[in-house]
């Protein structure tokens, strides 16, 4: 038997635009509940047939099925204590199918939302005796604000480093709760750095792709601990190119690759 169409079943509570192409939404699941472990995505969808943004490339009319929902996945950012809403940090790709139409959706809107949340960058099996580094690029950033929000005070690490990498720091989105984090909590180190630094000449902060800090040699004084597997657990979300990039120099010193099967150090989860 055919499977039934997909049906909206969440609303656009809340948008928060931090450029015209990054953007938070807010989206609030009809189901009472939705629980989720910190780091997990969901699948976000619209229908074919809805508008796309103006900002974006637009498509030739008439061929596809209005009907047809386009389901991505985006990372939770939300914290765990708070299931009645779930938040997403998502960047405008011109030429993609589902990102201008959420971009060009507004508070009360509809849209259907994955029934189960999906995904292993957790801290599940991370030992508390451990050190973590969570190492981001652009909206990889998400899942680590969930974790931090959930887990702020009780966060199973002795050091926690953020690093969050952007072209620009207009694209820094959650600097100011990672920095109040980071003021907060002594063992929390956040380090945003943005990588076209002579584009944003007011950016006092650091500057080069994330890989320059992961393996500069004044790391462990920035972080609190050195980069040693069995001793620190790392976390690479976001662009491909960084974490193929991290990953081989990672398991060149000796860090494994948690996949199903083998508990490792090293935890990947690649956007596109
Ligand atoms: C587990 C997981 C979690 C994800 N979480 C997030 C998230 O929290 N926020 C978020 O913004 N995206 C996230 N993504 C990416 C997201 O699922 C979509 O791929 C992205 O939003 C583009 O969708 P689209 O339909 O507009 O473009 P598509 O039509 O799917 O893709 C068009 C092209 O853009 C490329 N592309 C996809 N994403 C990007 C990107 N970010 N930058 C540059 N090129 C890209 C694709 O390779 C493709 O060639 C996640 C992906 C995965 C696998
Ligand atoms: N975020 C926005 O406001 C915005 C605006 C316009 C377009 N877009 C589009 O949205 C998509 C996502 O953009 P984004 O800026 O969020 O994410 P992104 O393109 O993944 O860039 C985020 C960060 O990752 C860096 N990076 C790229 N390749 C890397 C590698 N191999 N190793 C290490 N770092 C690497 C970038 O450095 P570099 O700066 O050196 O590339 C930048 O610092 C892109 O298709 C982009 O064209 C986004």
């Amino acid at each position: 038997m055919p499977r039934p169409p997909l049906e909206y079943n969440a609303t656009l509570i809340e948008r928060h635009d931090i450029t015209p192409r990054l953007s938070v939404f807010r989206v609030r699941p009809d189901a009472d509940e939705y629980a989720f472990v910190a780091g997990q995505y969901t699948v976000v969808g619209l229908k074919q047939g809805e508008p796309r943004v103006a900002e974006a490339d637009q498509e030739e009319p008439g061929a596809a099925d209005p009907e047809k929902m386009i389901r991505r996945p985006y990372s939770i950012c939300s914290s765990v204590h708070q299931p009645e809403a779930l938040e997403f940090y998502i960047s405008l790709i011109s030429g993609g199918e589902l990102t201008p139409r959420l971009f060009n959706l507004r508070e009360g809107a509809r849209l259907f939302v994955g029934p189960q949340p999906r995904g292993t960058l957790t801290l599940e099996g991370v030992p508390a005796e451990s050190n973590v580094l969570l190492v981001a690029t652009g909206t990889g950033l998400g899942p680590y604000v969930s974790m931090l929000r959930s887990h702020a005070r009780d966060f199973p690490a002795q050091q926690i480093g953020v690093m969050q990498g952007a072209s620009y720091s207009r694209d820094l989105g959650y600097l100011n709760e990672l920095t109040h984090y980071a003021n907060e909590l002594p063992n929390l180190h956040y380090l945003p750095t943005i990588s076209r630094p002579e584009q944003d000449p007011t950016w006092q902060g650091a500057t080069g792709r994330v890989q320059h800090w992961i393996w500069s040699a004044d790391f462990p004084i920035r972080f609190g601990f050195s980069l040693e597997p069995q001793q620190t657990h790392v976390f690479l979300c976001g662009n491909p190119g960084m974490i193929l990039e991290t990953q081989e120099l990672l398991l060149g010193r000796g860090f494994t690759q948690d996949a199903k099967g083998v508990e490792g150090d090293l935890h990947i989860e690649k956007y596109w």
